[in-house]
């Protein structure tokens, strides 16, 4: 009885079944419509969208491109309203030829050719996050594009610098001789909502927007400068040449209220500066708080952040300044399951001065080499990390590492050529979330479990359908069961042959590790934002960049997609409005529990 007890789903939906077509698909039984989608008017005064007449005024007011991150906040503030609230959403990047006529499919360099100020002013503004308020009536989510809340924040959004890296002389730049604020937020990627009903979203791949007049130039630890972007020609302080530290102003956790439409965001860096993924906070038993955040590239670190001061309920101000004062740590895995928490403090454990960390603000201003240093373990492209409420549990996700070598392989992150990426779960030592050691385990490895070469790693329950690559954004909903994304890249022909989706994963008992397809994008999509509505009974998904990763080599396509022919047109399906990044609400049919 104990057995059959154990081994009882925490899932009962059908499968959707595997495959990469043009529109998005969810289980049977279930509703999953568009929300809003890029473009869309957000701030009031914003103009309706018209692909051809795009201008960095409208787009300013309007929708971003790419929302990845999805957090919801309810309103009013402090309840758990499940049907009324802000939805948080981030806008990672931008992806010029299918935003705009006329740019081609061509590579990087050739595109750049064709970028005018007017076009990347409009990739400024569509980047950054959006507030927008949303309410479900009769079953239908909706937004309200005339709420007071709504709000965009772009690449020029003035925001403020916090902690011990603030005016630091690193910081300064010539329009900035103080080092305490800078202009906008750029590639947030995953994030997270605090206990105290703040957005913590996430600085990732910052590098890409800095420009050098060099043809190849010499790129940082952090990658900087990454030229993914022809910004700096246009604007002097992403020239690397021109402006030095502003690579530095980015990196870093962005908090925001998004109640208060007219709040500054905050760059909070006692939280480090690295390609920021996920901003999961715990309140621990003593008290403090502890955020735990992935750092995404290949051979990068996971940390996690203790407070030095402690959370009071319903003291807002006081939580507030929370993220300010505490001490950012670097996971090492050890072999044998243990974990250890390496603490980057200036004049410990060698980071001192004559290494190059002169004090705690340039340790945080450069928490990698800071990291390097320590000898923490070097990761698979540490995504997003989660806690489990329910049961303690810290899920990982390790997106994947094509460049791992056979000698470089190690116990947590075990595949040389890992196309397929990994699943790390961290036990806190009596849910003490502050502690310095942890244990670890392996909760699944991705790839076609039926393929030996591949050493995936799934419970044998697991259907064809169900099985899974490339772990990129999760969530765990109110009852503690965990659902997983995927981001398989230009690479998803190799790494499955599968469309990304979101996976509902068993994590406790007999059938630990089984996965179930429960969504899937349109092709060249990637599935990001899994976000519960507080009664579980909506989940929010960001469909981003439809029609782009990897359609060259989808054979019913087989070439890049552009503004003028992409690989789809979804959402809309119009002649002449190319595809759109989109959110979507999941609800189920009979009104019940997602999944269930
Ligand atoms: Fe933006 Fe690491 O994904
Ligand atoms: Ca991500
Ligand atoms: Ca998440
Ligand atoms: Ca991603």
């Amino acid at each position: 009885e104990a057995a059959a007890e154990a081994a009882k789903p925490s899932f009962t939906f059908s499968e959707v079944s595997f495959g990469v077509d043009e529109t998005h698909h969810v289980a049977p039984g279930y509703s999953a419509d568009v929300l809003i989608r890029w473009g869309d008017p957000v701030v009031p005064g914003a103009p309706a969208f018209d692909p051809l007449k795009q201008s960095a005024a409208s787009q300013a007011l309007q929708f971003g491109y790419n929302n990845d991150y999805l957090g919801f906040a309810p309103l009013p503030r402090g309840s758990k309203t499940p049907d009324h609230g802000l939805l948080c959403v981030n806008h990672e990047y931008t992806d010029e030829e299918v935003m705009f006529p006329g740019l081609g499919g061509e590579q990087q360099e050739a595109k750049f050719v064709k970028m005018t100020k007017e076009l990347v002013d409009i990739e400024i503004a569509a980047h950054g996050g959006s507030v927008v308020e949303v309410k479900k009536v009769g079953g239908k989510w909706t937004y309200d594009p005339a709420s007071k809340y709504n709000r965009r924040i772009t690449g020029e959004t003035e925001c403020a610098i916090s902690g011990p890296a603030a005016g630091h002389d690193l910081m300064k730049t010539s329009y900035d001789p103080t080092g305490t604020k800078v202009r906008g937020m750029l590639n947030n990627c995953a994030g997270g909502m605090s206990p105290w009903g703040t957005w913590l979203t996430t600085e990732e791949n910052f590098n890409g927007y800095f420009w050098s007049d060099e043809e190849k130039p010499k790129a940082d630890r952090y990658g900087v400068p990454g030229k993914w972007y022809n910004w700096g020609v246009y604007h002097d302080r992403f020239n690397v040449a021109k402006e030095p530290n502003e690579a530095n102003r980015f990196g870093w956790i962005v908090e925001i209220d998004p109640y208060d439409p007219t709040f500054t965001p905050i760059k909070r860096t006692a939280l480090g500066r690295f390609k920021h993924e996920a901003c999961s906070v715990a309140v621990n038993k003593d008290g403090r708080v502890v955020a735990y955040m992935g750092d995404d590239e290949r051979f990068d670190y996971v940390y996690k952040f203790v407070s030095a001061k402690k959370y009071v309920e319903g003291d807002r101000a006081h939580n507030m300044t929370l993220l300010d004062d505490g001490v950012l740590h670097v996971a090492r895995y050890n072999a044998d399951g243990s974990l250890e928490w390496l603490p980057l403090v200036h004049g410990q454990n060698g980071l001192t001065a004559d290494a190059g960390f002169k004090d705690q603000g340039e340790v945080l201003i450069k928490a990698r080499l800071a990291a390097d240093k320590l000898g923490a373990t070097k990761m698979d492209r540490p995504e997003d990390v989660e806690v489990n409420p329910k049961t303690g549990a810290i899920y990982v996700m390790l997106t994947n590492n094509s460049r791992r070598k056979a000698e470089q392989v190690d116990a947590a992150n075990e595949r040389a050529g890992n196309l397929w990426g990994q699943v790390v779960e961290m036990l806190p030592p009596d849910g003490d979330h502050a502690a310095t050691k942890f244990t670890w385990n392996i909760l699944l490895k991705g790839g076609n479990p039926k393929d030996g070469a591949v050493g995936a790693m799934f419970n044998p329950a697991t259907s064809d359908n169900g099985w899974f690559s490339c772990p990129d954004n999760c969530a765990v909903d109110h009852q503690g069961r965990l659902w997983i994304t995927t981001d398989q890249g230009e690479g998803w022909f190799k790494a499955s042959g599968k469309a990304d989706g979101v996976y509902a994963v068993e994590t406790e008992g007999a059938l630990r590790g089984k996965s179930m397809m429960f969504f899937r994008v349109p092709v060249g999509a990637e599935m990001c934002g899994p976000e519960f509505a507080p009664d579980d009974k909506t989940l929010f998904v960001a469909v981003q960049h439809p029609a782009t990763d990897g359609v060259d080599l989808y054979k019913p396509f087989g070439r890049k997609s552009t503004f003028e022919d992409p690989a789809t047109r979804w959402p809309d399906f119009k002649p002449n409005m190319p595809p759109r990044p989109s959110v979507v609400a999941i609800t189920k049919q009979d009104a019940g529990v997602i999944g269930s």
